[in-house]
């Protein structure tokens, strides 16, 4: 298995909108890797979250890399839009209606880190054929629309698939996952191959985020 260091991207999904920005600095003094930020349209998932405007307005006072998971219908009609809007690392589902390999290499051709998404019922298998298109993948272990939920185990074996397809094909691909991640999970995601963490509840519950995500890089150093 590749040693890669961990990286933690925290979602702001369950974070108080009210004091977006005081969170965000409060993630970036604590070492946050990246901002994961999570777009919904109320089709693909039965949620709608923020967009365009929001992320425009956060990138102007963080420095820190977005990590944007898109979580809307036939996403490729939006890449360039996102890139303006400050997106550094762009995911999308392999299952929201777009053409995969086009938009993968469209997203790397606009400057972007280009990451390919499965939900819970899609087999691991479903993005071998892109893997050499990606930066990362992303698995997700709870459906995707909203923060908050449990981890669902059954994504460990695919995160371990992937991981083996990606070092069969030599790929230094990352690998990420997102939903239910805490204290308990973190290490078996790791253990299983994921080398990016996404971190909503289990930092915005937590009485100090900073003290949290230290914790969360201790129990997960490799
Ligand atoms: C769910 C989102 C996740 C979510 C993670 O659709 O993609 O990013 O916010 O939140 P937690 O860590 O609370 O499960
Ligand atoms: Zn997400």
């Amino acid at each position: 298995m590749t040693k890669q260091p961990v990286k933690i991207s925290p979602s702001v999904l369950t974070a108080d909108f009210w004091n977006l920005g005081r969170s965000i600095a409060q993630l970036e003094e604590a070492g946050a890797d990246l901002l994961h930020l999570d777009v919904m349209d109320g089709l693909f998932v039965p949620n709608i979250s923020f967009g365009l405007p929001v992320i425009a307005a956060l990138k102007k006072h963080t420095a820190i890399p977005f990590d944007v998971h898109l979580m809307i219908e036939k996403p490729h009609r939006y890449l360039e839009r996102f890139r303006d809007a400050g997106a550094d690392l762009l995911g999308f589902h392999l299952e929201a209606g777009s053409p995969v390999e086009e938009t993968l290499r469209s997203i790397r051709a606009l400057g972007m880190k280009s990451c390919l998404t499965i939900k819970p019922a899609t087999p691991a298998q479903g993005v071998f054929p892109y893997l050499p298109f990606c930066d990362m993948v992303l698995v997700m272990s709870v459906e995707p629309g909203f923060g908050g939920q449990s981890f669902l185990p059954g994504s460990l074996s695919k995160i371990k698939a992937i991981r083996e397809e990606a070092n069969r094909q030599n790929l230094p691909l990352d690998i990420e996952v997102d939903g239910g991640i805490n204290l308990e999970t973190a290490p078996l995601a790791v253990q299983a191959g994921a080398n990016v963490l996404v971190t909503g509840n289990v930092l915005f519950s937590a009485p100090d985020m900073k003290a949290r995500l230290k914790e969360l890089r201790e129990i997960t150093a490799r």
